[in-house]
């Protein structure tokens, strides 16, 4: 095992690579990890069957790997092996494709244009809070996971998917479920007709009639929405071809997928810390009152939720929807001092640098108040990358982080989440960090409170 820390690190892997079994990896990635970067530093090579990975974990290696040596890499393993879900869209294809379905997808992401998509988020929020009620329990994963997609798909293919979300949320819970284990996404091929295999095809092409519909309707309908499904539909290569049907549902299957399950789960994480921190709900609470008043927020509203957007980073710290992410190695080349042959992975994990009590006091704690007086600027790049980082960068970044801050005002405004007694929350690490089971909350409504308050306190003063 190579043994270093970033500022000494020795010449070369003398020692040679560790055994690292699956075991740990599949029963507890996070820990796994974490545990490699206690033991061993900053690098790390391991060696799992004949796969050789280094794994990184200082922020001046990772954006050697992700920004100034992108080039020399692919994307890693679990998401080449996940290409029967995604195809070639944006998560996963390589080279002048990408960079051309990139362009093309980008403008959909300009700052400009997801301003337009705030009143979206908002409106579909407040229709989601009619249907809530003081005193019920519901699970806020499941709230946040059909609120999130019924937003994708307005915002990006003007289309209804209300009718679809269950649907859509089921087939994915179950396809990463299966993602969780690594062991089988990595060495067994996908078309190999084991029941996991059977069950992922089963799920995926549920969610592909559904897109197949969306693009039919579009394309018989002519219309151009000025939305990302126009935009790709209309767009042309050099020789006047269009996108076939099989590109538009890889790309619509990323944005599906990508664009809604990863901000759900932040929203999930963000109400499960805030009822175990009652002193963050409040200072949440006060602010909402004092910008908003008895309103809805809006986009103008975002520079004053100041708090409200240091809760969503300090959540992405905490529990980063995507916790790792890994490379493979396009040619051979070094990373401080160690030779990286073609073929080699490197990973590497949110979830052990965004803890690294290097850059984070308290690391394990929940303070939002720590991204006052500019934190992010003062940090080396690459100790807080929950989307990323260099060419590959997530496209949807802006646009996840409007709409957490929109919905988390829009929510927090009318309704306080408290935890269920005796329902558990864990961490399933799959391709994102989701909880396992849920988050079961029971609902109460601040104006209810409110107005019980009151009523207690001219009672008291009555008797008084
Ligand atoms: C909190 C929410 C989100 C998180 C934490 C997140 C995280 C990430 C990360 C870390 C990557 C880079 C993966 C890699 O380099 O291997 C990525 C890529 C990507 N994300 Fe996100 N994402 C979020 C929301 C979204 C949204 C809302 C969309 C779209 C609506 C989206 C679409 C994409 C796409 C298409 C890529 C691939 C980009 C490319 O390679 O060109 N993501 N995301």
């Amino acid at each position: 095992m190579w043994r270093a820390t970033h500022k000494n690190f020795p010449a070369g892997p003398s020692e040679g690579l560790a055994r690292w079994s699956f075991g740990p990896l599949n029963n507890n990635p996070l820990e796994y990890f974490a545990k490699i970067a206690r033991d061993y530093g900053d690098i790390a090579g391991l060696r799992v069957l004949n796969f050789k990975t280094i794994f990184i974990n200082h922020p001046d290696l990772i954006e050697e790997v992700l920004v100034t040596n992108a080039r020399k890499y692919s994307k890693g393993r679990v998401l080449r092996a996940n290409r029967h879900v995604f195809g070639e869209g944006l998560l996963t294809s390589e080279g002048d494709f990408w960079l051309r379905q990139r362009r093309l997808a980008q403008p959909a992401f300009h700052r400009l244009r997801i301003a337009s998509y705030a009143a979206t988020m908002v409106d579909y929020a407040q229709r989601m809070l009619e249907g809530w009620h003081h005193g019920e329990e519901r699970d806020a994963h499941q709230e946040m996971m059909r609120l999130t997609l019924r937003i994708v798909g307005k915002t990006l293919f003007d289309a209804d998917v209300e009718r679809d979300a269950q649907e859509v949320g089921k087939s994915l819970e179950l396809l990463l479920e299966v993602g969780a284990d690594f062991r089988r996404t990595i060495f067994v091929p996908h078309w190999l007709p084991t029941p996991a295999n059977l069950r992922v095809k089963r799920e995926v092409a549920h969610i592909e009639k559904i897109l197949y519909r969306i693009i039919a309707e579009r394309r018989a309908s002519g219309r151009d929405a000025g939305d990302l499904l126009s935009m790709l539909l209309h767009a042309q290569d050099e020789d006047g071809s269009r996108m076939t049907d099989r590109q538009l549902r890889d790309e619509t299957i990323t944005l599906f997928l990508a664009g809604h399950e990863t901000t759900a789960s932040t929203l999930s994480w963000t109400w499960w810390l805030l009822a175990q921190n009652p002193a963050v709900e409040a200072k949440l609470n006060a602010e909402l009152d004092a910008v908003l008043g008895h309103r809805s927020p809006s986009i103008d509203d975002l520079p004053r939720l100041v708090y409200t957007g240091h809760v969503i980073t300090e959540s992405l710290r905490l529990y980063p929807a995507a916790w790792g992410m890994a490379r493979l190695a396009v040619e051979d080349h070094e990373i401080a001092g160690y030779p990286v042959t073609k073929g080699m992975g490197v990973a590497m994990a949110q979830w052990v640098v965004h803890r690294d009590p290097r850059w984070y006091d308290a690391p394990q704690e929940f303070r939002p108040e720590r991204w006052e007086d500019d934190l992010l600027k003062r940090l080396p790049r690459f100790a807080y990358f929950p989307f990323g980082g260099g060419p590959r960068q997530c496209i949807g970044n802006t646009f996840a982080l409007m709409e957490a801050t929109l919905i988390l005002a829009t929510i927090a405004r009318k309704f306080r989440l408290r935890l269920v007694a005796n329902h558990t929350v864990m961490p399933l690490a799959s391709i994102t960090l989701r909880p396992r089971h849920g988050v079961r909350v029971t609902l109460e409504s601040r104006e209810k409170k409110q107005t019980e308050k009151l009523f207690a306190g001219e009672q008291s003063a009555v008797a008084d």
